[in-house]
C-alpha cells in the first residue's frame, strides 16, 4: 500500500573485522541480513523491499532474493547506497523506511511506531533512545570542552521513515543521486540529517526506539546479538 523498505547492507563491516561483509556474518545460524529481513517481513508484511549489496556480491544478493526482496548494488557510502535504492523504487511508492541491516534484531513495535507516525502525516520519523553514558565535548585536539547535558541528547536508530517525495528531493539536493560521483555532505550519517540540511521547513518527528535495535558495529555487539537471539528462543 505504497510503503517500501530500503535495507542497507552494502557496507564492509570494517569495525567488526569478521573478514566478510557484516550482513553475511552468522548470528546463531542465520546471517545478519536474514535476521533483518525476517524482522522487516514480520513488522511490515508485503512491503516492497530493496536490499543494497556490495559491488561484486553474490551471497547477499541470493539471500535477498530468497526473502522476496530486490537486491541493488550499493555505493561507496551509506548515503550513496540509499540513493541508489531510492532510484529503483516504483512510482506507486509514497512512503519509505530506511533501515540498517546491521540493526537486525529491531523489534516489530519500533517499525509500528514509525509507520504510525508516517500515516498520521509526519514527513520524517526517527526512532531514538536516551543517552546512558555521561557525554563530554572535545576540541579538534581532543582536549576537553566540558560535559554536555545528556538530558538534551538522544541516540538515533533506524528504521527512519519518510514521505517518498521529500526523501527523493533531499537526496537530489545533496547530490546523492546515482552517477553524480560526489561525496557525502560533511557530518551527514543518516537520512533524517539530509532533511534537516536540505529541507529544514519539514519537522523531524521522534518516536521511541528500543535498546534491542542496537547496531552491530564492533565485536562486542555480535556477542550481544547472539545472546539476544538465544534469549528470545
Ligand atoms: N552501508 C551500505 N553502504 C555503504 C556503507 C554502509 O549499505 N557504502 C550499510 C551497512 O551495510 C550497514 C548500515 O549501512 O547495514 C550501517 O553502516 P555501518 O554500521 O557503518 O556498516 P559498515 O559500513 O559495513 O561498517 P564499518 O563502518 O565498520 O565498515
Ligand atoms: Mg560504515
Amino acid at each position: 500500500d505504497g510503503l517500501a523498505v530500503v535495507v542497507v547492507a552494502a557496507g564492509s563491516g570494517t569495525r567488526l573485522g569478521y573478514g566478510m561483509p557484516k550482513a553475511l556474518v552468522p548470528v546463531n545460524g542465520r546471517s545478519v541480513l536474514e535476521h533483518a529481513l525476517a524482522a522487516v517481513r514480520r513488522a511490515v508484511p508485503g512491503a516492497t523491499t530493496i536490499v543494497t549489496v556490495p559491488a561484486g556480491d553474490t551471497d547477499l544478493t541470493a539471500l535477498a532474493r530468497a526473502a522476496g526482496a530486490s537486491p541493488v548494488v550499493g555505493g561507496a557510502t551509506r548515503a550513496q547506497s540509499v540513493a541508489r535504492a531510492l532510484a529503483t523504487l516504483p512510482e506507486t511508492v509514497t512512503h519509505v523506511l530506511v533501515h540498517d541491516a546491521a540493526r537486525c534484531l529491531t523489534p516489530p513495535a519500533v517499525f509500528e511506531r514509525v509507520v504510525t507516525a508516517l500515516r498520521t502525516g509526519a514527513p520524517a520519523v526517527v526512532p531514538v533512545t536516551e543517552v546512558t553514558d555521561t557525554v563530554r565535548g572535545v576540541d579538534t585536539e581532543g582536549r576537553s570542552t566540558g560535559t554536555v547535558d545528556r538530558a538534551g541528547l538522544r541516540c538515533v536508530q533506524t528504521p527512519q521513515g519518510f514521505d517518498r517525495a521529500l526523501l527523493d528531493r533531499v537526496n537530489a539536493a545533496a547530490g546523492l543521486l546515482p552517477d553524480r560521483g560526489e561525496g557525502d555532505p560533511a557530518g551527514i550519517t543518516d537520512d533524517a540529517s539530509l532533511v534537516e540540511r536540505f529541507a529544514p521547513e519539514h519537522p523531524v518527528t521522534l518516536v521511541a526506539g528500543d535498546v534491542e535495535s542496537f547496531k552491530i558495529t564492533r565485536p562486542l555487539d555480535l556477542v550481544l546479538a547472539r545472546a539476544l537471539v538465544n534469549s528470545r528462543g
